[in-house]
C-alpha cells in the first residue's frame, strides 16, 4: 500500500500476545491504521478489547515479556526496529501521551513545575530557565490560572481536572506531531469531562499535531473524531468516518454500542443494552469472537472469523459476515431488543 505524504502514523497487523500461568492472553489480534497530520482517529470499545495494549505497542511502553508482532512506522520508519535512544527521544518527543489517571504520569515529590522543565530538558539543549519558561508557556495553554503561582504547586494541590490539564501540557510540551490520549477524560467528573476535552484539542490544534483519542465512551468521539475505529476482542471490526459508523454502521457491535448511548437520535431513544461480555482472550470463541452476543450470529459466523472488508464508500471496513443484513436494516440499533421489547 503506497503510504500518503501526510500521512505521520501507519500501525499494521500490529500483535501483542502476554504469556501467562493460565495461557497465552492474545490482547491485540491484528490491528492496523493510519493517521494523517492534524487528524483526530477515535479508538473505541469496551474494556478489555485492546485500546490501551495497542497504543501501549506504539509507544514502547509494554512490560516486559509482551510479545509484539507488526510493523508500526512513524514518518515511514519502523519503530520497532530503532534503537532504544532514538525511541525514548521519541516517546515524549515527536509522540505525547496522556493516559487516564494522570497521578501515575506525574511525580508526586515535584513541583509541576520541575517536571514540565524536565519534560524539555530531557529532548533538548536549553538553559533550565528557558525551559521553565516554556512550562508556564504550557500551563497558559492548558487554561491554568496564575500558570506562573503554579509552577511551584505539587501535584496534589491540583483537583482532578487541573492535574488532567497539566497532563495535556506535559503532552504537548516538545510540540509533538503525535498525542495518544488513552481515556483522557474518564477519570474525571462528568461536569469537567467536557472541559478537558475540548481543551485537549483546542491546545492539539495550537500545536499542530494529530491525535488518537481512545475511549470506551462513543460520545467522546462523536463530535470529535473524523475517523472512528472499533476494536472488539483484540481486533478492529469496524472503520470509517465518524459520521459513516454513527449513521451507517455495517458490524453488529457497532449498531449495538450506538444504541446503548443515551440520547443519540438513530437509538429512538431507546436504550438496548448489549447482553453478555466479552470472550475470554486465553480461550477466544471459534468465528466470529462477537457470536455470542450477535443477533445475527448462525453457522457461518461460528464456523469462520470475518476479515476486515470493504462494507461501504471512503474506506469504510467491518468484519462481519452479514454486513449487508445489518446495512438493510432500517434501524440497526434494533438488532439489539430490549426486554420490554422481547416477546
Ligand atoms: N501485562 C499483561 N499481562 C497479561 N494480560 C494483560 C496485560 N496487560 C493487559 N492485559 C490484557 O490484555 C487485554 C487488553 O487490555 P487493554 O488493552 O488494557 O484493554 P482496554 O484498554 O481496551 O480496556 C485485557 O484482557 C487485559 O487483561
Ligand atoms: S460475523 Fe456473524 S456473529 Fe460476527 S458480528 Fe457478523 S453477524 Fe454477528
Ligand atoms: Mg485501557
Amino acid at each position: 500500500m503506497r503510504n500518503s505524504p501526510n500521512e505521520i502514523l501507519r500501525v499494521e497487523d500490529l500483535t501483542v500476545e502476554f504469556p501467562t500461568d493460565d495461557g497465552v492472553v492474545h490482547a491485540v489480534r491484528g490491528v492496523s491504521y493510519a493517521l494523517h497530520e492534524r487528524e483526530v482517529l477515535g479508538i473505541v470499545g469496551e474494556s478489555g478489547s485492546g485500546k490501551s495494549v495497542s497504543s501501549l505497542a506504539v509507544m514502547g511502553l509494554l512490560p516486559r515479556g509482551a510479545r509484539v508482532r507488526g510493523r508500526i512506522l512513524y514518518r515511514g520508519e519502523d519503530v520497532l526496529k530503532l534503537p532504544a535512544r532514538r525511541r525514548r527521544a521519541l516517546r515524549g518527543g515527536k509522540i505525547g501521551m496522556i493516559f487516564q489517571d494522570p497521578m501515575t504520569a506525574l511525580n508526586p515529590v515535584h513541583t509541576i513545575g520541575d517536571q514540565l522543565a524536565e519534560a524539555v530538558l530531557a529532548h533538548g539543549l536549553v538553559p533550565r530557565r528557558q525551559a521553565l519558561a516554556r512550562a508556564k508557556e504550557m500551563l497558559d495553554l492548558v487554561g491554568i490560572p496564575q500558570a506562573e503561582a503554579r509552577l511551584r504547586s505539587y501535584p496534589h494541590e491540583f483537583s482532578g481536572g487541573m492535574r488532567q490539564r497539566a497532563m495535556i501540557a506535559m503532552a504537548v510540551i516538545n510540540s509533538p506531531d503525535v498525542i495518544i490520549a488513552d481515556e483522557p477524560t474518564t477519570a474525571l467528573d462528568v461536569t469537567v469531562q467536557a472541559q478537558i476535552l475540548e481543551k485537549l484539542l483546542e491546545v492539539k490544534d495550537a500545536v499542530n499535531a494529530a491525535i488518537v483519542l481512545i475511549t470506551h465512551d462513543l460520545g467522546v468521539v462523536a463530535g470529535t473524531a473524523h475517523r472512528v475505529l472499533v476494536m472488539y476482542a483484540g481486533k478492529p471490526v469496524e472503520i470509517g468516518d465518524t459520521d459513516t459508523v454513527f449513521y451507517r454502521p455495517r458490524m453488529p457491535y457497532t449498531a449495538g454500542l450506538l444504541g446503548s448511548m443515551p440520547s443519540l437520535e438513530t437509538s429512538g431513544g431507546r436504550l438496548r443494552p448489549i447482553g453478555g461480555a466479552p470472550p475470554s482472550l486465553i480461550n477466544l470463541p471459534p468465528g466470529c469472537p462477537f457470536s455470542p452476543r450477535c443477533p445475527l450470529a448462525d453457522g457461518t459466523c461460528t464456523a469462520e472469523e470475518p476479515g476486515l472488508a470493504e462494507a461501504g464508500e471512503g474506506g469504510h471496513l467491518a468484519a462481519c459476515h452479514h454486513w449487508r443484513d445489518v446495512a438493510a436494516a432500517p434501524d440497526p440499533t434494533a438488532l439489539f431488543r430490549t426486554e420490554s421489547e422481547a416477546v
